[in-house]
């Protein structure tokens, strides 16, 4: 899983402070390929309350009920059932041997960074 190390040895190696721009996560263009790539089967914040597939998640019961939600979005790729379907720019697909169970997407790495930074957005508020 090269992406993932990547990916996370980003973050650990960053703890939270500001790194240079083209590897940090753009909430806005998160939200924009959240909506368009993920909205097929997860319900995604206020964006579409009613859609999605009922099986799977809503990305806001993920980060409320996922204590290591974070992980679990930079590494959404390689999990079930993303991998047959999702291919990343410049690395393909993760799992060519299964057959696409779904309508194909290709993402960058920089698209999975804005992802997990748009994620943070879904966080429930603390009650004062
Ligand atoms: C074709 C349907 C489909 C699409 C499109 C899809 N997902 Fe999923 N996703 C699922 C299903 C089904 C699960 C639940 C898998 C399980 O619990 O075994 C899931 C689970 C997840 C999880 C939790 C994984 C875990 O191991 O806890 C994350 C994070 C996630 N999806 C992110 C995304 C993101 C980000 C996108 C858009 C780029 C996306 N998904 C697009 C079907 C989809």
């Amino acid at each position: 899983m090269r992406l993932t190390a990547v990916v996370t040895a980003l973050f650990l190696t960053t703890g939270g402070t500001p790194i240079m721009a083209e590897e940090k996560g753009n909430i806005d263009k998160g939200r924009t390929v959240a909506q368009k790539h993920c909205t097929r089967c997860h319900v995604v914040g206020k964006f579409n309350p009613g859609g999605g597939i009922s099986s799977t998640p809503s990305f806001q019961l993920l980060v409320k009920r996922r204590p290591d939600y974070k992980e679990r979005f930079e590494t959404f790729h390689a999990r079930r059932p993303h991998p047959a379907f999702l291919s990343i720019k410049g690395i393909g697909r993760l799992r060519p041997d299964l057959p696409p169970n779904a309508q194909p997407v290709e993402l960058t790495e920089q698209d999975v960074l804005n992802i997990s930074a748009f994620i943070e957005t879904l966080k429930p508020k603390k009650k004062p």
